[in-house]
């Protein structure tokens, strides 16, 4: 018989290994601790929406949405198979559009504003695949519905400032625009449109067919061509009304005083078709992919999508090129904390049947356990034991065996007592409890130490 062929992943898609996962684990973990901090609140959304939720919200005529969007067509699996009404649904490609949807659907509009929320989880798109560009990638998305204030567009802008600085990736550069509002969108528009039109014949083909549906867009493009002709074509800042840039001051002016530098970027429209006024981006280095993160206000969309009025911003981060970034920067980032509290080693055949038994006696009190069968040695299973950083390991020889007695071992010093089998959970119960509240007073300390 043939040997089988392997299947592997699919083109952008990735495989997170161990070795990596305790950088994700500190980006996830610094990430919601920041905007816990802030006082958002986790909301998670489904991974597959309706298309129309993202063709109505991103806006067709997007990249996003037009040409990357994961759609299928699920009228076929309707009931005893019967082809009902087409129904197109999508893996979403962002989470705006879905928090929105949930915050309509859920009656959010009736919580103490503000209604701040968080959300963390996959996203897909499917556009070429390069370094930092993936087609499934994870995304933190912060959303804040219910202020139209300047300040909140400045509180929010200083929690993604705090969150790259605790994940402590430097030389970050915050760029920020405005782009008007209702009012002025439409005269903006016009602008652009008869800007754009007398040098049609030197755009690229997408941005001809953006020049009929949203002249904005054009701004966005980073094909060189057109890149050379939005550099001197009219700037949406110069063309605000006098309430948008009244916004724009008040949001700069809270950014100076909360010390969150920033560059003024008049072209910065950003991707999606729902913001309005500020927007900004944040970005590690020059380059297509440096993006780590963007926002804007969005303070028509819930409107849009059927929802009371109610003006909204928000922004969301790309985790992977966080990893990526902390990667490739060789930060060094805090030793994770023990997941295994506690590692059962043993020698001989009679000891493995007890220590089997023990592990599993600690593992329904709640104690997390770690095992290194089929390693020979003590030594070697201590490394094990070492490696996953466990706090205790509980040795078992054949003298012990024989004795019915097991050696606890502290993993942090060395240090070693031996206690009886029938007393061992007890102890091994204490020992976990004493440590995890020294952690949690060590933790306690540090907030304090930063404080001061
Ligand atoms: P976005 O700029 O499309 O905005 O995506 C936000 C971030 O997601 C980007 O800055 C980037 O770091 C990451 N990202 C996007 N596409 C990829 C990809 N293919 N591979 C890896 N990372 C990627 C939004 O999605 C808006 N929903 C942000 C927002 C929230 N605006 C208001 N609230």
């Amino acid at each position: 018989m043939p040997k089988p062929q392997p299947i592997n992943r699919l083109k952008g898609f990735r495989d997170i290994l161990p070795e990596d996962w305790h950088y994700w684990e500190f980006a996830l973990d610094t990430i919601e601790d920041t905007v816990m901090a802030a006082g958002f609140e986790r909301a998670d959304v489904p991974v597959i929406e309706k298309s129309d939720l993202f063709a109505r919200s991103v806006g067709e005529e997007t990249d996003i949405v037009g040409k990357e969007m994961y759609t299928f067509d699920t009228s076929k699996m309707s009931d005893n198979g019967r082809v009902k009404d087409k129904t197109l649904v999508s893996l979403r490609p962002e989470f705006t559009a879905g928090i929105v949807r949930a915050y309509i659907e859920n009656g959010m509009h009736t919580f103490p504003k503000p209604v701040s929320l968080y959300a963390i989880g996959k996203c897909f798109r499917h556009d070429n695949p390069q370094a930092g560009r993936y087609r499934e990638f994870t995304q933190a998305s912060v959303e804040v519905f219910g202020v139209s204030d300047p300040l909140m567009d400045a509180n929010l802008i200083s929690v993604l400032w705090e969150m790259f600085s605790r994940l402590k990736i430097k030389g970050l550069k915050l760029d920020i625009n405005s782009i008007g509002c209702n009012e002025c969108r439409p005269k903006i528009k016009k602008l652009f449109a008869d800007y754009f039109k007398r040098k049609e014949s030197k755009l690229c083909e997408d941005c001809r067919k953006r020049l009929k549906k949203n002249p904005y867009r054009i701004m966005d493009c980073k094909e060189e061509k057109c890149q050379n002709i939005v550099a001197t074509a009219p700037l949406a800042i110069d063309n605000i009304c006098e309430e948008c840039k009244k916004h724009f001051m008040s949001v700069l002016e809270y950014l100076d005083d909360m010390g969150v530098s920033y560059n003024l970027a008049p072209t910065l429209v950003r991707g999606l078709d729902y913001y309005n006024r500020t927007v900004f981006e944040i970005s590690a280095s020059e380059g297509r992919q440096s993006s780590l993160g963007g926002g804007g206000r969005y303070d028509y969309l819930v409107e849009q999508m059927g929802g009371e009025p109610t003006p909204a911003l928000g922004f969301a981060l790309g985790v992977d090129r966080i990893v990526d970034w902390l990667k490739d920067n060789s930060i060094k980032i805090p030793k994770p904390k023990a997941k295994v509290h506690v590692y059962g080693i043993h020698l001989g055949e009679d000891a493995k049947k007890i220590i089997l038994r023990k592990i599993k006696d600690l593992r329904s009190l709640n104690i997390s356990t770690g095992l290194a069968i089929g390693k020979d040695s003590i030594k070697a299973q201590l490394k094990a034991a070492d490696k996953v950083n466990a706090f205790f390991s509980i040795i078992i020889g054949q003298r012990e065996a024989v004795t019915n007695c097991a050696i606890i071992r502290d993993m942090r010093d060395g240090v070693q007592e031996t206690v009886e089998l029938d007393d061992l959970n007890k102890r091994v119960y204490e020992m976990v409890e004493e440590r995890l509240k020294e952690q949690e007073e060590d933790r306690g300390k540090k907030v304090k130490t930063k404080v001061k």
